[in-house]
């Protein structure tokens, strides 16, 4: 029987309690402080030798901050003697930064790969990683690296809390229609699929077929919420096609700056995510998608 135990970085502290929680093993205890110039003080109080560690670190906002904490506990886990390091990453930052499009330009998703993998990380589990480019996690990561979606999810909390009517599901561009399917079949409904152009960092263009919402609710789903500006231009396309009500979906919410008044303005009834990252939307925690796939 292997000896399992969760711990948490700073960017998880309360994901990494409830997953211990509903595997029921011990929730180890790291000490986690900030020195006056800004660096990091890490300590792991609880023993770890012989013992599988479940390492639970987003890389939501500050993500090189909660990337160094990750590969210091990984580091340390390492040498004081675990026997398998998993290292969960609920929101992997970089991985939109999947190639060089300028000659020069950092392809930061595979340093951090590499950083991850040189730390002592055994394997790796992520949540709907943004897999745009680079198709396989295999062209990225040399250890395991296991990519759960939390779609399913997502789809029944919005199936039980609201009483949508002949609904109907929209992802918001072409990545995204992984997820619309998913989140579709989860709700019984039919999916379309939107076409964006990104012309800046806060500034997309989206084009679509003629939508059949007319009088429905509708869903959008996507893996990340990040300026609000893909969601919000999808939204307005969706309410001049006459939906009835439209809840805005994703895994990530990271929402930065005004994303999410830019999303309500547009029309959205309600934003749902997942604790990948804290928020302050109706969360759906990740916590059983977590446990049901790392428990022995
Ligand atoms: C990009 O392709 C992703 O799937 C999201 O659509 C994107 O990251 C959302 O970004 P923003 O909220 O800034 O439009």
């Amino acid at each position: 029987m292997v000896d399992q135990m969760v711990i948490g970085g700073s960017g998880s502290q309360g994901l990494a309690a409830r997953v211990a929680h509903k595997m029921d093993v011990t929730f180890g205890n790291v000490e986690i402080k900030e020195f006056p110039d800004g660096e990091k003080y890490l300590r792991i109080h609880t023993p770890v030798k012989g013992k599988e560690v479940i390492l639970i670190q987003t890389m939501g906002f500050m993500p090189d901050r909660l990337l160094m904490e990750l590969l210091f506990l990984t580091e340390t886990l390492s040498q004081l003697g675990a026997s398998r390091i998993r290292a969960v990453v609920p929101y992997f930052a970089y991985s939109r930064q999947d190639t060089s499009f300028k000659r020069g330009e950092v392809v930061s998703f595979r340093v951090v790969s590499k950083l991850l993998e040189f730390s002592g990380a055994d394997e790796l589990y992520t949540v709907d990683l943004h897999l745009h480019r680079v198709v396989d996690t295999g062209e990225i990561f040399k250890i395991p690296c296991h990519n759960l979606t939390a779609m399913p999810l997502i789809g029944e909390f919005i199936r039980s809390n609201y009483s949508l009517e002949h609904p109907k599901v929209i992802a918001p561009d072409e990545e995204a229609e992984q997820w619309a399917r998913d989140m579709a079949k989860e709700l019984d409904a039919d999916f379309a699929v939107m076409a964006k152009v990104r012309k800046g960092p806060d500034k997309v263009e989206i084009s679509t077929e003629e939508l059949d919402v007319k009088g429905r609710d509708v869903v959008i789903a996507d893996d990340i919420i990040s300026t609000g500006g893909t969601m919000a231009t999808a939204i307005s396309l969706t309410r001049e096609a006459g939906a009835k009500t439209i809840i805005a979906a994703c895994t990530h919410p990271l929402l930065i700056g005004g994303a999410l008044s830019l999303i309500h303005q547009s029309g959205a009834l309600e934003v749902i995510g997942t604790d990948t990252v804290p928020s302050s939307v109706r969360v759906v925690s990740i916590d059983r998608l977590l446990a049901d796939n790392l428990k022995h």
